[in-house]
């Protein structure tokens, strides 16, 4: 077994990454990572995620902004080739007007084509993963009823839920961190081993992780413990 302690596989990040230990044996899946920033050299906090997430086996990693240019310009084949051989789909954005910066809508226009994400013979997507992983500058309790973003998360998500559903993906809960309108680097380094932890999660999907607490209900149950 292999299990790398993750400051040794992330050479460019040398701050604290906490305790998360990452078992190769544990991990097979493929990860297409598509991170949209429109300058991700000036970013605190995307460009620290990218550069973790590259850094793992298993994940291809592109900055759409630089594939796509000025002029957001994707070539659709050698996306949809992307695609076809990967498993789970990671989105990384910073939270732009309540949505991703318009890098992402670029792509996802090009490439999720008639024939291939929808449509007759549409159904290349059918059975991957899609993660999103944004970062916010409003706090974790602006978005709710009743504070000034008004919104949760998965409300303002919807459209990439909905997207996710029609063309057959698993959506998967997101990743969000919020705050970096006051975020310190300590904060800010922290978020990068709850979110290697949680994009390599391969019991994300929903159904995965229902039957896991109905496993655990019925060994309860035998033990005679649960109600
Ligand atoms: C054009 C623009 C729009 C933004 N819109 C929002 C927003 O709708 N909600 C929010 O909480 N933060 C918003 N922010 C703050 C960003 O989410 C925050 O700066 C970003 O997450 C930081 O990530 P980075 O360090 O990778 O650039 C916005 C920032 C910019 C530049």
């Amino acid at each position: 077994m292999n299990a790398l302690e993750i400051k040794d596989i992330m050479p460019k990040c040398n701050h604290g990454y906490g305790s998360f230990q990452f078992n190769e044996r544990t991990f097979t899946m493929k990860i297409l990572l598509l991170a949209a920033h429109p300058d991700l050299a000036r970013s605190r906090i995307n460009r620290l995620w990218f550069e973790s997430l590259s850094a793992l086996p298993n994940v291809t990693a592109r900055d759409l902004a630089q594939v796509g240019g000025p002029q957001m310009r994707f070539r659709r084949e050698q996306e949809h080739d992307l695609l076809l051989a990967h498993d789970r789909i990671v989105m990384q954005f910073p939270f732009h007007w309540y949505a991703a910066p318009a890098v992402l809508k670029a792509w996802i226009d090009e490439v999720y084509s008639d024939g291939f994400a929808y449509g007759q013979g549409g159904d290349k997507l059918k059975g991957k993963e899609l993660l999103l992983a944004t970062s916010t500058g409003g706090p974790a309790d602006s978005y709710h009823a009743g504070n000034f973003n008004n919104f949760s998360m998965d409300e303002l998500l919807k459209p990439y839920q909905q997207t996710a559903l029609l063309t057959g993906m698993t959506y998967l809960r997101p990743f969000v961190f919020h705050g970096m309108a006051l975020a310190s680097d300590d904060e800010i380094n922290a978020s990068v081993p709850r979110l290697l932890a949680h994009v390599t999660d391969e019991a994300l999907d929903p159904r995965v992780r229902l039957a896991l607490i109905n496993r655990q209900r019925a060994e309860r149950k035998t033990v005679g413990l649960a109600a």
